[in-house]
Formats: structure tokens, sequence, C-alpha cells
């Protein structure tokens, strides 16, 4: 048997982990087993979507918490260190780009144990995101790179990645949401904030781009409420920006604006109940780009850059900068926006490519 340890930190991985842990474990070749740093550790943002997506409890919980980047990073360094000198994994498939993939990555290759990353190759090319930090340091030194799409492929390559590490693969969060399709179809979720369907947009936001620098939260708030009184808003509250709304002094505007409905962090069912049935979104998360141009729905995405530009060309999704919103908003209530078309490979099948990959590759060593 093949021990594999899934590396899973951050709400935006457990539904890159699910899949394949089923797939794996549906095998008669490998033990996948769950290690969870505990980077994030809420209820919400992490127990919920263990739950929905049916996965065990983790086989090793790091427990490292919140921190300042160097303080998360080598927290989970030191502490995965000693659990490979313990389990030595024959294998570990880190994924998506949060610190916990580049610190376990880390950790990993100075102990020579193979690594594999899922969702690798993506590249904004903005150095000023952490992401994109960890995306340049995983994919260095891992020995497998999974990519999602073709632009991810191109990238790798011109950093000169061996073209043998590299299998595109699809996308695996398309994966999630097959495999919890009925669910969210059957949850009838807007009819639980009291909205109709196609009537309503859904935010998240997130990044500090966003949501750290004082004038650019509150002009977003300002822009947000504008919409709300137009069209009814879900606003689904990440920690950070909650903390950095009542920090700022405007939470309550937002709070109590007409038209918009601020919610705590959703659970995987909930929140893809209300993307789709939604009219449009507004987010600067990387996993929404992907799931709304699969859906077919329009996404504003309130950054410079994006990591996932095949959204763009081939889906519906638009950059734009907070002052562009309230435009882009009537483009799309006047039906002039990108239809899209579903990228190749984004078909729920990512994860039987990715196991039969790791196989191909263990029994050609
Ligand atoms: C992390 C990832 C980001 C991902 C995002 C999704 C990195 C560098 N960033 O950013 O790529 O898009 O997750 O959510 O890894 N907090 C809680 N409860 C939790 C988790 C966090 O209250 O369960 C609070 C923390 O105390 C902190 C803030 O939320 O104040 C940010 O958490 P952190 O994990 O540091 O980064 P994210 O912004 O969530």
């Amino acid at each position: 048997m093949t021990s594999v340890h899934l590396i899973a930190a951050a709400r935006p991985n457990f539904m890159k982990v699910a899949p394949l842990y089923h797939e794996l474990k549906r095998t008669s070749w490998c033990e996948p087993m769950i290690v969870h740093t505990g980077q994030h550790y809420d209820a919400n943002m992490s127990d919920s979507f263990f739950d929905e997506l049916q996965l065990p409890p983790p086989d090793i919980h790091l427990g490292i918490g919140s921190g300042s980047h160097a303080e998360q990073t080598a927290g989970v360094m030191t502490a995965y260190e000693k659990i490979i000198l313990d389990k030595r994994p024959d294998w570990i498939v880190v994924v998506g780009d949060v610190n916990s993939t580049m610190a376990v990555t880390l950790s990993a290759k100075k102990l020579l144990i193979p690594v594999a990353h899922l969702e690798a190759g993506l590249r904004s090319g903005d150095r000023t995101m952490p992401e994109e930090i960890n995306r340049l340091v995983t994919d260095a030194i891992v020995d497998v790179l999974w990519t999602p799409s073709p632009d991810a492929d191109e990238n790798l390559r011109n950093e000169g990645v061996a073209e043998s590490k590299i299998s595109n693969v699809g996308n695996i969060m398309i994966d999630s949401y097959e495999l919890l399709r009925e669910q969210i179809e059957a949850g009838k979720i807007p009819e639980k904030f009291n909205l109709q369907a196609g009537k309503y947009g859904v935010v998240t936001l997130h990044r500090p781009s966003n949501v750290d620098d004082q004038d650019t939260l509150a002009r977003l708030t300002d822009y947000l409420c504008q919409v709300a009184q137009e069209t009814p808003l879900v606003f689904a509250l990440h920690p950070r920006t909650r903390k950095n709304l009542e920090g700022f002094n405007l939470f309550n505007k937002l709070d109590t604006a007409s038209g918009l409905q601020i919610t705590p962090p959703l659970s995987y069912i909930q929140f893809m109940g209300l993307v789709r049935d939604s009219k449009f979104l507004i987010t600067d998360s990387g996993g929404v780009q992907e799931e709304t141009s699969y859906l077919g729905i329009p996404c504003v995405t309130l950054r410079d850059t994006t990591e996932r530009p095949i959204t763009v060309t081939m889906g519906t999704n638009k950059l734009a900068n907070p002052d562009q919103l309230l435009g882009c908003i009537a483009d799309i209530s006047q039906g002039a926006w990108p239809q899209g078309q579903c990228p190749p490979l984004w078909d729920g099948k990512t994860a039987q490519r990715v196991a039969e990959d790791l196989f191909r590759r263990i029994n050609a060593n």
C-alpha cells in the first residue's frame, strides 16, 4: 500500500482535497490520510466543509491557527517535519496556494519525500500577493505538477519545469460541485434568504488589497450599498473582512443598508446553493472565479490580475477596480456580459485523472 498524505489547511483547500480523498480511498493500492494544518479553525471555515464533503475527521491535526505569514509558515514546517519523521509517508499531495501549501512542501522536500501539487502552474504575475509567492516556491521544488488549464502548463514550461513532471488534469473544484450537485440544488437556499432566483447578487471579499486599506474598503462599502438599492445582495463575510469593517467603523453602514444582508461565512452547500441561482457575483476569491465560469454566471472580480485567466478568456469573469463596479453591474443588467464556455477538463473527473496519474508515476519508478 502506498501511503499518501493529503494536506488540508484553509477553506479553499477542503473542496480540492475531498474528491481526491474519495477517489484514492476507493483504490486497492493507496491509503490516503488527511493532515489538517489548522490554518483555518472556525467551525464555519473548516468543520462544516468536512461534514458536507463527507470527509472523515483529519488523521493528523497540526493545530497551527492564525499568525503572521512567517509564524504560520514556520509553525506548519516545524510541526509537519516531526510528523514526516514519525510516519514517513510515501507521497504527499498539497493543493492550492495557501501558506500551508508552501510550508509542507519545504519540510517534505528537505526530508526527500516526493510531493505532488494539485492546482499547479497558476500565476497572477503579482508578487505582492502572498499566494503568488506560495505558488512559485511550491512549483519550483515539487516532483509532480497537476494543472487545471493549459495556461498553467505554459507558465511552468516558461519557468523551465520539465515536461515530464506536468500533467494537465482539469479543475478539481468542479468534482466537488458535481459530488454535491443534488444537495446544492435541493437546498432551496435563496428562499432561506428571502431571495428570488436570478434576482440577487452574492458578494465575497477578503484580499488584503481590498479590505486592509480604509479608503478602499470605505469606497467599496459605498458602492455595495448603491448596488443593493437596485439588486438585493448577500455578503458572506470572511473574518478578516469583518474585523476590518468593524475597525474602520464601516460595519454598521453595511449592516443597515437596505437590500443588503450580511452573513457569517457560509457552508459549501449553502454558498454554492446561493451562487447557482444568483444574477452575479462580486468577489476577489480565486475559486469563485472558476465556479461562476463553470455555472455560466457573471462574475466581477475586484482585482488587477488573476491567476485564473481562462475564466476571463473563456468564462464569465471580468476584472475590475472598485470604481468600475457600478458600470459592471449595469452591463450585467443590460445583458452586455460574456456568456462564456466551460474550459476543457472541467468535467467532474479530475480526481480520477489525478489518481491514475499518481498510480502510473509510482509504478514507473
Ligand atoms: C487564507 C489564504 C488565502 C485564501 C483564504 C480563504 C494564505 C496566504 N491565504 O487567507 O489564499 O483565499 O485563506 O479564506 O494562506 N480567521 C478566523 N477563523 C479561521 C481562520 C482565520 O477567525 O478559521 C481569521 C484570522 O485570525 C485572521 C484572518 O481570519 O485574522 C485571516 O486568516 P488567515 O488564514 O491568516 O488568512 P486568510 O485571509 O483567510
